[in-house]
């Protein structure tokens, strides 16, 4: 079964808006020369301030090479919820994708695994897809609790789903030793959770866990992506900040095209 691989790139809170406009048009300009079916799913996620203005630059190039996602959203539909977004307002800007449970927002923000299950439902009832993240620290990796950590985030995160859902959706594995140290999780050990999430998937839902697509993020660089992607469960990659650069960013997303192509 072969999945087409995703190359996302998380913002995080960096980026003026016209900072986003030029890295947008950046990372166009760099895909230019590939046609749009060789190349993986790419997906930039910029700040909910910068949402319209990269989808006005992605719309008016018309190449329809990249997609827009959101580093979160709220799971209500509306209401007196201060300061919070929704899916349809995320949809209404362009948005495909919203990246929920990332480490930094369970760690800062006191997201829990029953909110990131909130929030999925409401993200694929609304038409969009989930970029499900999940992950071990390193005092978890080395008390030898990694796998059973994240298998019960996976399933807590899936939980009530339907099989058509799951199978459409995202999960990106970020260690949280990994994420913006340098320190990439070797590729062998990567793509070992990968296949264990994969497994966890299959436990609760079958034949969509061949089609879910995980991704690997922590540190991942023009330099590691072809090591990660010749790996059998690894479907692409979460990408922070060598995703702030645009020849960095491209660089990844062809670096993956070369191994799969
Ligand atoms: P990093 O971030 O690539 O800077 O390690 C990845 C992420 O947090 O999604």
């Amino acid at each position: 079964m072969s999945r087409r691989p995703i190359i996302a790139g998380n913002w995080k809170m960096h980026n003026l808006m016209q900072d986003a406009i030029d890295l947008t048009n950046g990372v166009m300009a760099g895909l230019k020369e590939y046609n749009k079916e060789d190349l993986p799913t790419v997906i930039i996620a910029p700040t909910f301030t910068s949402l319209y203005a990269a989808n006005k630059a992605l719309t008016d190039c018309g190449c329809g090479k990249v997609r827009l996602g959101a580093q979160n959203c709220y799971f209500e539909p509306k209401g007196a919820f201060t300061g919070e977004v929704t899916v349809e307002m995320l949809k209404d800007t362009g948005c495909e994708y919203v990246i929920i449970g990332h480490s930094e927002r369970r760690q800062y923000f006191s997201e829990t695994d029953e909110m990131i299950n909130k929030k999925a439902k409401a993200i694929l009832a609304g038409g969009l897809l989930p970029i499900i993240c999940c992950g071990e620290t390193l005092e978890q990796r080395e008390a030898g609790v990694t796998d059973s950590h994240i298998a019960s985030q996976i399933r807590k995160a899936l939980d009530g789903l339907s099989t058509e859902d799951v199978a459409k959706s995202v999960i990106a594995y970020e260690p949280i030793w990994a994420i913006g140290t340098g320190k990439t999780c070797d590729a062998d050990e990567a793509n070992r959770v990968i296949a264990m999430i994969r497994n966890t998937v299959r436990e609760m839902f079958g034949s969509a866990a061949d089609q879910i697509r995980i991704l690997y993020g922590g540190s991942v660089k023009p330099e590691t992506i072809e090591e990660q992607m010749s790996k059998s469960d690894i479907d692409g990659a979460l990408v922070g900040g060598a995703s702030l650069k645009a020849d960095s960013f491209v660089k990844i997303v062809t670096g993956a095209m070369a191994v799969r192509a």
